[in-house]
C-alpha cells in the first residue's frame, strides 16, 4: 500500500521535471508563424544589400560572383583547385571533359589553429607550400595550369580574379588580410616560392561552387539555380537578375549572388536593433560573446556545425546548475568550451538505444548519466538542430520565392545543391528543412542535390564558363 504515494511523487516529480526541461527549451522553439515572419525579414534584408545605396550598409551582403551562367557542358581542360574553408585545406588535380568533371587526385592539408589566427603571410606561404608538394607529387611543377580557388568568406569581388576578404569568419583572424585581395595574395606567396607557377586565377565562394557542379551532375530536374552549405558555417548563392541588383550597372541577363546569409540578424545602420534580436536566447548571446568575432555572423551561430554543440553544452550546464540533469552535478568537461561538439549531436540523435546515448554521455562528459538524462540530453540536441534546420528553412524560402517571382510563375520548379556536414551526416537534418521549405513556399517544388566535392570542383566549371560568358559589368 505504501508504494502508491511514493509512486506518484516520483511520476510528479517527473513530470516537473519535464516541464521545467521544456521551460528552458521553449524560447528555441520557433512556431511557423513566427518563421513566415523571418523569412519576410530576410526578403527585406536581401532587398537592402542589391540596393545601390544600402547595400555597403546591409547586414546580408549579396555579393556580385560575376558567375554569369550555368554550365553548358562544354567546357573541359585540365586545372587545379584550391578548396579553404575550414580547417582543411584542399588540393585538387581537376579534368573536365564530356560533361563530367573528374577528380584526377587530391591532398588535404590541415590548417593549425596557430596559422588560422595568425598573419596572413604565414597563412598563405603555408597554401602555397602545400600546393607545392602536392604539384611535386603530381609531377606537375613544370607545367603552368589554371586555378580555381574556392575561397569560403565573405569577399567583395570586382572581377573574377579579385577579391576582397571583407571579413573573416569561422574562428579564422588572420591579421593583415581583411581589406585586401585574397587572388593577389596566393600568387605573391607562390611567387615568392618560385619553384612553380599557375597560369590565370579565378575565386569563388563554396555556395557558387557547389551551384555549380550541381548542374554538372546528371539529374533530370531543371536546373540548379541554388547553392547551399550547411556544414562549420552556413551560406546560400542563386542565380538574380541582372535588373534586380541595383548595386551593378547591367541590367540585361543573370548574375549569381553570394547572399552571404550568415550576417542576417547582425547589426547594422540599417537594422538596428538586430533583425533576429527577438528569437536570440541567453545561450546564442553567449556563444557569440565568447566567439572570436562577437556581433558577426549572428545566423550562422545560430544554425551551423561550429556552434551548434556549444549551444547544446550551454543549455545543458544550465539544466544541470537548476538540478534537473546529471544529480546537478557540472564536471570540469561539461563546463569546458568546445567539449561537446556538433558530430555528437548528429550520433545522439541517431541512436538507435539509450544506451548508446549514455556510453556517448559518460564518455565525453566524464559525468553519471542516468536513462533520464540521456532522454533529456537527446530532446536538448533534437530541439537546437530542429531551430538550426527551421531557420535555414526560413532562408532558403525567401530565397525560391525571390526566384519565383522574378519568372513571374504561379509555381516554380527548380533545383537546389547542398554540401556541408550537418546537412550531409545529421540523420534528421535535412527533413526537417526540407519539410519545413515545403511549408513556407508551398508554391516552390524544390529538389535537393548532395555534391559531391562541389566545393572543389566546382570553381572550375564557373572558372571555365566565366571565361567564355562574362559580358561586360559594373559593380
Ligand atoms: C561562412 C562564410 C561564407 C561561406 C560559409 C560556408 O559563412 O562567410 O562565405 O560560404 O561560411 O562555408
Amino acid at each position: 500500500a505504501g508504494s502508491f504515494p511514493c509512486l506518484n511523487l516520483c511520476w510528479v516529480s517527473c513530470m516537473c521535471l519535464t516541464l521545467q526541461v521544456e521551460e528552458t527549451l521553449k524560447p528555441f522553439m520557433l512556431s511557423m508563424k513566427k518563421l513566415r515572419e523571418i523569412s519576410s525579414r530576410f526578403t527585406k534584408e536581401m532587398d537592402n544589400g542589391l540596393d545601390k545605396k544600402k547595400h555597403q550598409k546591409a547586414a546580408v551582403k549579396m555579393l556580385p560572383t560575376f558567375v554569369r551562367a550555368k554550365p553548358d557542358g562544354s567546357e573541359r581542360g585540365d586545372f587545379l583547385a584550391l578548396d579553404l574553408g575550414g580547417t582543411n585545406f584542399r588540393v585538387l588535380h581537376i579534368r573536365v571533359e564530356d560533361k563530367k568533371i573528374l577528380k584526377v587526385d587530391s591532398q588535404i592539408c590541415a590548417i593549425p589553429q596557430e596559422i588560422m589566427q595568425g598573419t596572413g603571410h604565414e597563412l598563405f606561404d603555408h597554401l602555397a607550400k602545400c600546393l607545392g608538394e602536392f604539384l611535386e607529387s603530381q609531377k606537375l611543377k613544370e607545367q603552368k595550369l589554371p586555378l580555381g580557388f574556392t575561397f569560403s568568406f565573405p569577399c567583395e569581388q570586382t572581377e573574377i580574379d579579385k577579391s576582397i576578404l571583407i571579413r573573416w569568419t569561422k574562428g579564422f583572424s588572420c591579421s593583415g588580410v581583411e581589406g585586401k585581395d585574397v587572388v593577389q595574395l596566393l600568387k605573391d606567396a607562390i611567387h615568392k616560392r618560385g619553384d612553380y607557377d599557375i597560369s590565370s586565377v579565378v575565386m569563388v565562394n563554396d555556395t557558387v561552387a557547389t551551384m555549380m557542379s550541381c548542374n554538372q551532375q546528371e539529374h533530370e530536374d531543371p536546373d540548379c539555380e541554388i547553392g547551399m552549405i550547411i556544414g562549420t558555417g552556413t551560406n546560400a548563392c542563386y542565380m538574380e537578375d541582372m535588373k534586380n541588383v541595383k548595386r551593378c550597372e547591367e541590367t540585361e541577363g543573370q548574375m549569381c549572388i553570394n547572399t552571404e546569409w550568415g550576417g542576417f540578424g547582425d547589426k547594422s545602420p540599417l537594422s538596428d536593433p538586430g533583425a533576429l534580436d527577438d528569437i536570440l536566447t541567453d545561450f546564442d548571446k553567449e556563444v557569440d560573446e565568447t566567439s572570436i568575432n562577437p556581433g558577426v555572423h549572428i545566423f550562422e551561430k545560430m544554425i551551423s556545425g561550429m556552434y551548434l554543440g556549444e549551444i547544446v553544452r550551454l543549455v545543458l550546464v544550465e539544466l544541470t546548475n537548476n538540478n534537473l540533469l546529471f544529480e546537478g552535478k557540472v564536471t570540469v568537461r561539461l563546463d569546458t568550451k568546445h567539449t561537446f561538439e556538433t558530430k555528437h549531436m548528429s550520433f545522439i540523435e541517431g541512436a538507435r538505444v539509450d544506451q548508446e546515448v549514455i556510453d556517448t554521455i559518460q564518455d565525453l562528459l566524464k559525468v553519471r548519466c542516468s536513462e533520464d538524462d540521456a532522454r533529456v540530453v537527446s530532446l536538448v540536441c533534437d530541439t537546437i538542430s530542429s531551430r538550426s534546420a527551421h531557420l535555414c528553412a526560413a532562408a532558403l524560402a525567401a530565397i525560391a520565392n525571390r526566384i519565383r517571382l522574378n519568372k513571374a510563375k504561379d509555381n516554380l520548379k527548380t533545383a537546389v545543391g547542398v554540401d556541408g556536414t550537418v546537412y550531409k551526416k545529421h540523420p534528421n537534418f535535412r527533413h526537417k528543412l526540407e519539410d519545413a521549405v515545403a511549408f513556407l513556399a508551398p508554391e516552390c517544388d524544390l529538389k535537393f542535390y548532395i555534391s559531391e566535392d562541389g566545393s572543389g570542383k566546382g570553381a572550375w566549371v564557373s572558372g571555365v564558363h566565366f571565361c567564355k560568358s562574362l559580358g561586360a559589368c559594373a559593380c
